[in-house]
Protein backbone atom coordinates (compact mmCIF):
# COMPACT_ATOMS: atom_id res chain seq x y z
CA UNK A 1 0.00 0.00 0.00
CA UNK A 2 1.29 3.63 -0.48
CA UNK A 3 1.27 5.03 2.42
CA UNK A 4 4.63 5.84 2.98
CA UNK A 5 5.28 2.99 5.68
CA UNK A 6 7.27 -0.15 5.35
CA UNK A 7 9.63 0.51 2.67
CA UNK A 8 11.45 -2.13 4.81
CA UNK A 9 9.76 -5.35 6.67
CA UNK A 10 8.44 -3.99 10.22
CA UNK A 11 10.92 -4.22 13.09
CA UNK A 12 9.88 -3.90 16.70
CA UNK A 13 7.94 -6.35 19.44
CA UNK A 14 5.11 -7.51 20.07
CA UNK A 15 3.09 -8.86 23.59
CA UNK A 16 1.56 -11.92 22.31
CA UNK A 17 3.65 -14.76 21.66
CA UNK A 18 5.40 -14.42 25.55
CA UNK A 19 2.66 -12.82 27.28
CA UNK A 20 -0.86 -13.28 25.73
CA UNK A 21 -3.47 -11.53 27.61
CA UNK A 22 -1.36 -10.43 30.51
CA UNK A 23 -0.82 -6.64 29.84
CA UNK A 24 -0.61 -3.67 31.63
CA UNK A 25 1.09 -0.29 31.32
CA UNK A 26 3.85 -1.36 33.18
CA UNK A 27 4.88 -3.69 31.27
CA UNK A 28 4.56 -2.20 27.89
CA UNK A 29 6.91 0.94 29.22
CA UNK A 30 9.38 -1.29 30.56
CA UNK A 31 9.55 -2.97 27.22
CA UNK A 32 9.80 0.36 25.93
CA UNK A 33 12.65 1.17 28.40
CA UNK A 34 14.17 -2.60 27.54
CA UNK A 35 13.94 -2.03 24.30
CA UNK A 36 16.24 1.24 24.14
CA UNK A 37 18.61 0.32 26.90
CA UNK A 38 19.52 -3.34 25.40
CA UNK A 39 20.34 -1.26 22.57
CA UNK A 40 17.70 -3.37 20.32
CA UNK A 41 16.29 -0.25 18.95
CA UNK A 42 19.78 1.27 17.79
CA UNK A 43 19.59 -1.93 15.50
CA UNK A 44 16.40 -0.80 14.01
CA UNK A 45 13.83 -2.71 16.35
CA UNK A 46 11.10 0.59 16.27
CA UNK A 47 7.25 -0.81 16.89
CA UNK A 48 6.24 -1.62 20.81
CA UNK A 49 3.00 -3.52 19.86
CA UNK A 50 -0.21 -4.43 22.00
CA UNK A 51 -2.06 -7.28 21.28
CA UNK A 52 -5.22 -8.66 22.20
CA UNK A 53 -6.88 -7.98 25.60
CA UNK A 54 -5.99 -3.90 26.19
CA UNK A 55 -9.65 -2.99 26.39
CA UNK A 56 -12.51 -2.62 28.25
CA UNK A 57 -15.41 -5.18 26.95
CA UNK A 58 -18.04 -2.86 26.36
CA UNK A 59 -17.64 0.18 24.46
CA UNK A 60 -18.70 3.84 26.16
CA UNK A 61 -21.88 5.48 25.61
CA UNK A 62 -20.36 7.54 22.41
CA UNK A 63 -19.45 3.91 21.50
CA UNK A 64 -15.95 4.47 21.80
CA UNK A 65 -13.34 1.83 22.43
CA UNK A 66 -11.53 2.66 26.26
CA UNK A 67 -8.79 1.77 27.20
CA UNK A 68 -8.69 -1.29 30.58
CA UNK A 69 -9.37 0.46 33.61
CA UNK A 70 -7.57 -1.61 35.76
CA UNK A 71 -4.75 -2.88 33.63
CA UNK A 72 -3.99 0.41 31.41
CA UNK A 73 -5.16 2.61 34.03
CA UNK A 74 -3.39 6.08 32.60
CA UNK A 75 -5.54 5.64 29.02
CA UNK A 76 -3.79 5.09 25.70
CA UNK A 77 -2.67 8.71 24.98
CA UNK A 78 -0.41 8.71 27.82
CA UNK A 79 1.26 5.38 26.88
CA UNK A 80 1.66 6.51 23.64
CA UNK A 81 3.41 9.95 24.89
CA UNK A 82 5.91 7.67 27.45
CA UNK A 83 6.67 5.64 24.22
CA UNK A 84 7.35 8.59 21.61
CA UNK A 85 9.34 10.12 24.54
CA UNK A 86 11.95 6.64 23.82
CA UNK A 87 11.83 7.51 20.26
CA UNK A 88 9.73 4.22 19.67
CA UNK A 89 6.29 3.77 18.28
CA UNK A 90 3.44 2.17 19.43
CA UNK A 91 1.02 -0.59 17.81
CA UNK A 92 -2.37 -1.30 19.11
CA UNK A 93 -4.64 -4.32 17.68
CA UNK A 94 -8.11 -4.96 16.97
CA UNK A 95 -10.24 -7.50 15.06
CA UNK A 96 -12.45 -7.33 11.68
CA UNK A 97 -15.08 -8.82 13.52
CA UNK A 98 -17.40 -8.70 16.47
CA UNK A 99 -15.00 -9.56 18.75
CA UNK A 100 -11.52 -9.81 19.10
CA UNK A 101 -9.71 -13.52 19.21
CA UNK A 102 -9.74 -13.39 23.49
CA UNK A 103 -13.58 -12.40 23.68
CA UNK A 104 -12.15 -9.81 26.17
CA UNK A 105 -13.12 -6.76 23.77
CA UNK A 106 -15.26 -5.84 20.90
CA UNK A 107 -14.18 -6.35 17.49
CA UNK A 108 -14.33 -2.86 14.79
CA UNK A 109 -16.22 -4.87 12.07
CA UNK A 110 -19.58 -1.86 11.55
CA UNK A 111 -16.88 1.01 13.90
CA UNK A 112 -13.96 1.02 11.27
CA UNK A 113 -14.34 4.79 10.76
CA UNK A 114 -14.91 5.42 14.48
CA UNK A 115 -11.92 3.43 16.16
CA UNK A 116 -9.30 4.30 13.86
CA UNK A 117 -9.97 8.22 14.73
CA UNK A 118 -9.73 7.08 18.10
CA UNK A 119 -6.44 5.43 17.47
CA UNK A 120 -5.55 8.29 16.03
CA UNK A 121 -6.39 10.64 18.68
CA UNK A 122 -4.53 8.08 20.93
CA UNK A 123 -0.83 8.73 18.55
CA UNK A 124 -0.95 4.94 17.57
CA UNK A 125 1.26 4.55 14.78
CA UNK A 126 0.57 0.54 14.05
CA UNK A 127 -2.70 -1.59 13.93
CA UNK A 128 -2.30 -5.48 13.80
CA UNK A 129 -6.28 -6.24 12.51
CA UNK A 130 -7.26 -10.49 13.84
CA UNK A 131 -10.06 -11.72 11.62
CA UNK A 132 -12.30 -13.67 14.99
CA UNK A 133 -15.49 -13.33 14.51
CA UNK A 134 -15.89 -12.68 11.29
CA UNK A 135 -19.68 -13.55 10.44
CA UNK A 136 -18.64 -15.77 7.63
CA UNK A 137 -17.32 -13.10 5.16
CA UNK A 138 -14.21 -12.71 3.15
CA UNK A 139 -11.69 -11.08 4.47
CA UNK A 140 -11.81 -9.27 1.08
CA UNK A 141 -14.44 -7.38 2.16
CA UNK A 142 -13.49 -6.40 5.41
CA UNK A 143 -9.89 -5.52 5.27
CA UNK A 144 -10.55 -2.68 2.90
CA UNK A 145 -12.74 -0.97 5.15
CA UNK A 146 -10.63 -0.48 8.56
CA UNK A 147 -7.54 0.06 5.28
CA UNK A 148 -9.25 3.11 4.53
CA UNK A 149 -10.53 4.02 7.51
CA UNK A 150 -6.67 4.66 8.71
CA UNK A 151 -5.69 6.49 5.80
CA UNK A 152 -9.15 8.86 6.71
CA UNK A 153 -8.02 8.80 10.24
CA UNK A 154 -5.49 12.14 9.87
CA UNK A 155 -2.37 9.72 11.36
CA UNK A 156 -0.16 7.47 8.87
CA UNK A 157 -0.84 4.34 11.15
CA UNK A 158 0.84 0.90 9.14
CA UNK A 159 -1.62 -1.63 8.55
CA UNK A 160 -0.81 -5.14 9.55
CA UNK A 161 -3.43 -7.78 7.96
CA UNK A 162 -3.96 -10.66 10.44
CA UNK A 163 -6.54 -12.94 8.19
CA UNK A 164 -3.86 -15.78 8.90
CA UNK A 165 -3.82 -16.66 4.97
CA UNK A 166 -7.40 -16.74 4.23
CA UNK A 167 -8.51 -15.74 0.39
CA UNK A 168 -4.40 -15.91 -0.33
CA UNK A 169 -4.16 -12.04 0.58
CA UNK A 170 -0.58 -12.09 -0.81
CA UNK A 171 -2.99 -11.92 -4.43
CA UNK A 172 -5.07 -8.89 -2.83
CA UNK A 173 -3.50 -7.37 -0.06
CA UNK A 174 -0.53 -5.83 -1.55
CA UNK A 175 -2.69 -2.62 -2.54
CA UNK A 176 -4.10 -1.93 1.11
CA UNK A 177 -1.99 -3.17 3.39
CA UNK A 178 2.14 -2.74 4.81
CA UNK A 179 1.97 -6.68 5.68
CA UNK A 180 -0.79 -9.89 5.34
CA UNK A 181 -0.28 -13.03 7.55
CA UNK A 182 0.70 -16.06 5.00
CA UNK A 183 -0.07 -18.64 7.70
CA UNK A 184 -2.12 -19.69 10.37
CA UNK A 185 -0.21 -18.72 14.36
CA UNK A 186 3.46 -19.53 15.62
CA UNK A 187 4.14 -22.14 18.37
CA UNK A 188 7.35 -22.21 19.44
CA UNK A 189 8.66 -25.44 18.16
CA UNK A 190 10.59 -26.38 15.71
CA UNK A 191 7.83 -28.43 13.37
CA UNK A 192 5.82 -25.29 13.42
CA UNK A 193 8.45 -22.88 12.75
CA UNK A 194 9.55 -24.75 10.16
CA UNK A 195 6.07 -25.58 8.52
CA UNK A 196 5.29 -21.64 8.34
CA UNK A 197 8.64 -21.22 6.49
CA UNK A 198 7.53 -22.92 3.71
CA UNK A 199 3.73 -21.97 3.32
CA UNK A 200 4.74 -18.44 3.76
CA UNK A 201 7.62 -19.13 0.71
CA UNK A 202 4.97 -20.04 -1.43
CA UNK A 203 3.80 -16.24 -1.91
CA UNK A 204 7.46 -14.95 -2.28
CA UNK A 205 7.04 -13.08 -5.51
CA UNK A 206 4.05 -11.18 -3.84
CA UNK A 207 6.52 -9.02 -1.65
CA UNK A 208 7.48 -5.63 -2.35
CA UNK A 209 8.32 -2.23 -0.65
CA UNK A 210 5.21 -1.25 1.35
CA UNK A 211 3.85 -4.47 1.13
CA UNK A 212 5.29 -7.93 2.99
CA UNK A 213 4.42 -11.54 3.30
CA UNK A 214 4.28 -12.40 7.30
CA UNK A 215 4.67 -15.66 8.25
CA UNK A 216 3.67 -14.66 12.01
CA UNK A 217 6.13 -13.19 14.72
CA UNK A 218 9.29 -14.59 16.14
CA UNK A 219 9.46 -16.93 18.86
CA UNK A 220 13.19 -16.19 19.80
CA UNK A 221 14.31 -16.13 23.15
CA UNK A 222 10.97 -18.28 24.07
CA UNK A 223 12.50 -21.22 25.19
CA UNK A 224 11.07 -23.83 23.53
CA UNK A 225 13.71 -24.16 20.79
CA UNK A 226 17.37 -24.67 20.64
CA UNK A 227 19.91 -21.83 19.73
CA UNK A 228 20.37 -23.23 16.48
CA UNK A 229 16.83 -23.91 16.22
CA UNK A 230 16.69 -20.05 16.78
CA UNK A 231 19.25 -19.05 14.83
CA UNK A 232 17.52 -20.85 11.71
CA UNK A 233 14.22 -19.16 12.36
CA UNK A 234 15.72 -15.84 12.44
CA UNK A 235 17.92 -16.36 9.83
CA UNK A 236 15.30 -17.59 7.42
CA UNK A 237 12.76 -14.65 8.53
CA UNK A 238 15.55 -12.13 7.68
CA UNK A 239 15.87 -13.56 4.14
CA UNK A 240 12.68 -13.89 3.66
CA UNK A 241 11.55 -9.70 4.22
CA UNK A 242 9.33 -11.42 6.92
CA UNK A 243 8.44 -8.74 10.09
CA UNK A 244 10.97 -8.94 12.65
CA UNK A 245 8.38 -8.44 15.66
CA UNK A 246 10.47 -10.10 18.64
CA UNK A 247 7.80 -12.39 21.05
CA UNK A 248 10.29 -12.56 23.88
CA UNK A 249 10.43 -10.89 27.53
CA UNK A 250 12.79 -8.17 27.13
CA UNK A 251 13.47 -7.40 30.11
CA UNK A 252 14.99 -10.70 31.05
CA UNK A 253 16.38 -11.39 27.77
CA UNK A 254 19.42 -13.86 27.92
CA UNK A 255 22.74 -13.00 26.12
CA UNK A 256 22.65 -15.40 23.50
CA UNK A 257 19.09 -14.21 22.83
CA UNK A 258 20.11 -10.29 22.45
CA UNK A 259 23.22 -12.16 20.04
CA UNK A 260 20.91 -13.36 17.72
CA UNK A 261 18.37 -10.84 17.40
CA UNK A 262 20.93 -8.17 17.08
CA UNK A 263 23.04 -9.32 14.47
CA UNK A 264 23.66 -6.53 12.24
CA UNK A 265 24.50 -8.07 8.95
CA UNK A 266 21.70 -10.37 9.20
CA UNK A 267 19.24 -7.71 10.06
CA UNK A 268 20.95 -5.64 7.03
CA UNK A 269 19.47 -8.76 5.11
CA UNK A 270 16.43 -7.96 5.73
CA UNK A 271 16.22 -4.77 5.54
CA UNK A 272 17.81 -4.13 2.42
CA UNK A 273 16.65 -1.76 -0.26
CA UNK A 274 15.81 -3.75 -2.84
CA UNK A 275 13.19 -5.44 -1.18
CA UNK A 276 13.15 -8.73 -2.75
CA UNK A 277 12.20 -11.48 -0.70
CA UNK A 278 15.00 -14.42 -0.90
CA UNK A 279 13.01 -18.32 -1.15
CA UNK A 280 13.92 -21.51 -1.15
CA UNK A 281 15.98 -22.50 -4.14
CA UNK A 282 17.11 -26.02 -4.02
CA UNK A 283 16.38 -29.00 -1.37
CA UNK A 284 17.66 -32.28 -1.42
CA UNK A 285 15.94 -34.24 1.33
CA UNK A 286 16.65 -32.52 4.75
CA UNK A 287 19.13 -30.15 3.33
CA UNK A 288 18.23 -26.63 1.61
CA UNK A 289 20.05 -23.82 0.07
CA UNK A 290 17.88 -20.27 0.38
CA UNK A 291 18.71 -17.16 -1.45
CA UNK A 292 17.40 -13.72 -2.81
CA UNK A 293 19.04 -11.03 -4.21
CA UNK A 294 20.11 -7.86 -2.85
CA UNK A 295 21.21 -4.03 -3.64
CA UNK A 296 24.29 -3.42 -5.25
CA UNK A 297 24.37 -6.64 -7.12
CA UNK A 298 24.72 -8.84 -3.63
CA UNK A 299 23.33 -12.40 -2.68
CA UNK A 300 21.94 -14.09 0.38
CA UNK A 301 22.23 -16.87 0.69
CA UNK A 302 21.46 -19.48 3.22
CA UNK A 303 22.46 -23.32 3.99
CA UNK A 304 19.96 -24.93 5.82
CA UNK A 305 19.90 -28.14 7.66
CA UNK A 306 16.99 -29.57 8.54
CA UNK A 307 17.82 -33.08 9.06
CA UNK A 308 19.26 -35.18 12.21
CA UNK A 309 22.60 -35.30 10.85
CA UNK A 310 25.51 -32.89 10.40
CA UNK A 311 25.77 -32.60 6.64
CA UNK A 312 27.55 -30.90 3.83
CA UNK A 313 24.94 -28.43 1.90
CA UNK A 314 26.29 -27.10 -1.30
CA UNK A 315 24.97 -24.29 -2.94
CA UNK A 316 25.85 -23.64 -6.93
CA UNK A 317 26.47 -20.76 -8.81
CA UNK A 318 23.57 -21.70 -10.76
CA UNK A 319 21.22 -22.77 -7.89
CA UNK A 320 21.67 -18.81 -6.74
CA UNK A 321 21.67 -16.66 -9.75
CA UNK A 322 25.68 -16.27 -10.13
CA UNK A 323 27.22 -16.39 -13.52
CA UNK A 324 29.36 -19.46 -13.58
CA UNK A 325 32.52 -17.46 -13.86
CA UNK A 326 31.61 -14.94 -11.11
CA UNK A 327 34.25 -14.62 -8.42
CA UNK A 328 32.69 -13.44 -4.54
CA UNK A 329 33.70 -12.77 -1.56
CA UNK A 330 31.81 -14.68 0.99
CA UNK A 331 30.80 -13.04 4.45
CA UNK A 332 29.67 -15.91 6.84
CA UNK A 333 27.09 -13.09 9.06
CA UNK A 334 26.92 -15.18 12.14
CA UNK A 335 30.84 -16.29 12.17
CA UNK A 336 31.63 -12.77 11.22
CA UNK A 337 34.65 -14.17 9.14
CA UNK A 338 35.03 -13.80 5.35
CA UNK A 339 35.78 -16.34 2.62
CA UNK A 340 37.67 -14.64 0.17
CA UNK A 341 37.93 -15.36 -4.16
CA UNK A 342 35.21 -18.04 -3.91
CA UNK A 343 34.63 -19.42 -7.16
CA UNK A 344 31.54 -21.45 -8.85
CA UNK A 345 30.25 -23.01 -5.53
CA UNK A 346 29.45 -22.31 -1.67
CA UNK A 347 29.87 -25.48 0.49
CA UNK A 348 29.78 -25.87 4.45
CA UNK A 349 29.38 -28.52 6.75
CA UNK A 350 26.08 -27.56 8.66
CA UNK A 351 25.16 -28.79 12.28
CA UNK A 352 21.57 -30.38 12.27
CA UNK A 353 18.58 -27.90 12.51
CA UNK A 354 21.33 -25.42 11.92
CA UNK A 355 22.25 -22.84 9.46
CA UNK A 356 25.08 -20.91 7.55
CA UNK A 357 23.80 -17.61 6.29
CA UNK A 358 26.26 -15.74 3.97
CA UNK A 359 26.32 -12.28 1.86
CA UNK A 360 28.21 -12.43 -1.20
CA UNK A 361 29.82 -9.52 -3.07
CA UNK A 362 31.13 -9.67 -6.74
CA UNK A 363 34.91 -9.51 -6.91
CA UNK A 364 35.82 -7.43 -10.04
CA UNK A 365 37.20 -9.73 -12.44
C1 LIG B 1 -4.78 -14.73 16.58
C2 LIG B 1 -3.57 -14.07 15.97
O1 LIG B 1 -3.15 -14.78 14.82
C3 LIG B 1 -2.46 -14.02 17.03
O2 LIG B 1 -1.29 -13.48 16.46
C4 LIG B 1 -2.93 -13.20 18.20
O3 LIG B 1 -3.14 -11.86 17.78
C5 LIG B 1 -4.22 -13.78 18.77
N1 LIG B 1 -5.22 -14.00 17.75
C6 LIG B 1 -4.79 -12.87 19.85
O4 LIG B 1 -6.00 -13.32 20.30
Amino acid sequence: INNGLALSPQMGWNSWNHFQCNINETLIKQTADAMVSSGLSARGYKYINIDDCWGELKRDSQGNMVAKASTFPSGMKALSDYVHSKGLKLGIYSDAGTFTCSQTMPGSLGHEEQDAKTFASWGIDYLKYDNCFNTGTSPKERYPKMSKALMNSGRSIFFSLCEWGQDDPATWAGDIGNSWRTTGDIQDNWKSMTTLADQNDRWASYARPGSWNDPDMLEVGNGGMTREEYRSHFSIWALAKAPLLIGCDLRSMDKVTFELLSNKDVIAVNQDKLGIQGKKVKKDGDLEVWAGPLSKKRVAVILWNRGSLPANITAGWEDIGLHSSAIVNARDLWAHSTHSGVKKQLSALVEPHACKMYTLTRRKA
